[in-house]
């Protein structure tokens, strides 16, 4: 019995947001952002558009393309860290615009890597026979905690959504593997400090910009870099696989030169590598699901294809997760 990807979608805002757009906002330009990041544009939600809208309608595409109806599914995890409200899970709210009467709902919190977490949690949840269905969908609007006078981040960020439908079936194709991980002694590398039980709400805190995004990229990169190589290595040699034997990788989509970088020190070909940073910048939770939708839809997954997924994010969070198409 494997869980197995039956369906997939995403959902981009209408807004786009250029590098020439940002020139205006901040002291910064298009050469430094593409050079540094590889990054062309992004989606930004509209107002009134929040991060459980967009999950919505790429769980819905989703579904669409598995043939189901959304009364069918048993779980939704939602991989977010820009949810509508600190609480209740956006995933609930999810639950209530999809009409999915029949699945309980929650959301993982686990920055950049939520998706593959929120993946695993459901492979966990299906494989143990508790459920047939389940929806796991990434989903950020990171344009509402960034510092929009901060060019160090501001620029690297944008909104989205992914989402796919597993189904338990019996045969080879499905989720392999997946392994996950977490280092919590470098919280203040890459955060957003306000506004939980450490920082209140506060004027204060408002005024100190603790309500977005902090990070120290330098140090995020090379973490970045040294994990996602470390984590794919171990999952596909767990599983008696190399390299050469992936027929697509797709990393999380921070940033250009971390997946070069990680896609030379596993050795894989521009031709093995899915990227589509360019056109999104970072979504966060979201990036992974949308390149496997975009990937599914360009034809470049293949029955029997082995895909290799690794993300990193804040916490510091990583994960590696090999699934058979
Ligand atoms: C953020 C990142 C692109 C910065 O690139 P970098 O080569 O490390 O650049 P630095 O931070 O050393 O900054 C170099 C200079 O560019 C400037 N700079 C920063 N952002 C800028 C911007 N948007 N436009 C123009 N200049 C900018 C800096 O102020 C600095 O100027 P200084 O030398 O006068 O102080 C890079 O560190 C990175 O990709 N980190 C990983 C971030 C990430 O993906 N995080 C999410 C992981 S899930």
């Amino acid at each position: 019995m494997k869980s197995r990807i039956i369906g997939t979608g995403s959902y981009t805002p209408e807004k786009v947001l250029t590098n020439y757009d940002l020139e205006k906002i901040v002291d910064t330009n298009h050469d430094w952002i593409v050079t540094r990041t590889g990054i062309e544009e992004r989606h930004i939600a509209a107002e009134g558009e929040f991060t459980s809208d967009l999950a919505a309608i790429a769980a819905k595409r989703a579904l669409d393309a598995a043939g189901l109806s959304a009364e069918e599914i048993d779980l939704i995890v939602v991989g977010t860290i820009t949810g509508d409200y600190p609480w209740p899970a956006t995933a609930c709210v999810v639950q209530a615009k999809l009409g999915a009467k029949n699945a309980y709902a929650y959301d993982v919190s686990a920055a950049c890597s939520g998706f593959l977490f929120a993946l695993a949690n459901a492979d966990d949840y299906l494989i143990a026979g508790r459920g047939k269905k389940a929806l796991v969908i990434g989903a950020e609007t990171f344009s509402r905690s960034l510092d929009w006078t901060d060019r160090n981040t501001c620029v690297l960020f944008g909104d989205g959504a992914g989402a796919v439908v597993l189904e338990a079936q019996d045969g080879d194709a499905g989720v392999l593997a997946s392994h996950l991980h977490t280092d919590g002694n470098h919280i203040e590398l890459l955060y957003q400090p306000g506004f939980g039980a450490v920082y209140p709400a506060s004027a204060e805190g408002l005024e100190k910009r603790l309500p977005y995004l902090k990070m120290q990229g330098n140090e995020v990169y090379k973490f970045a870099v040294r994990m996602m190589t470390e984590v794919s290595k171990a999952v596909l040699k767990e599983q008696g696989f190399r390299c050469a034997d992936v027929d697509l990788f797709i990393p999380h989509q921070a940033n250009i030169r971390i997946l070069e970088a990680t896609a030379k020190r596993l050795k894989l070909t521009d031709d093995q590598c899915f990227i589509n940073v360019q056109k999104y910048g970072n979504t966060s939770a979201a990036t992974i699901p949308i390149a496997i939708d975009e990937a599914q839809r360009e034809g470049r997954l293949k029955e029997g294809n082995l895909l290799l997924l690794a993300a990193f994010g804040g916490g510091f969070t990583w994960g590696g997760t090999l699934v058979r198409w």
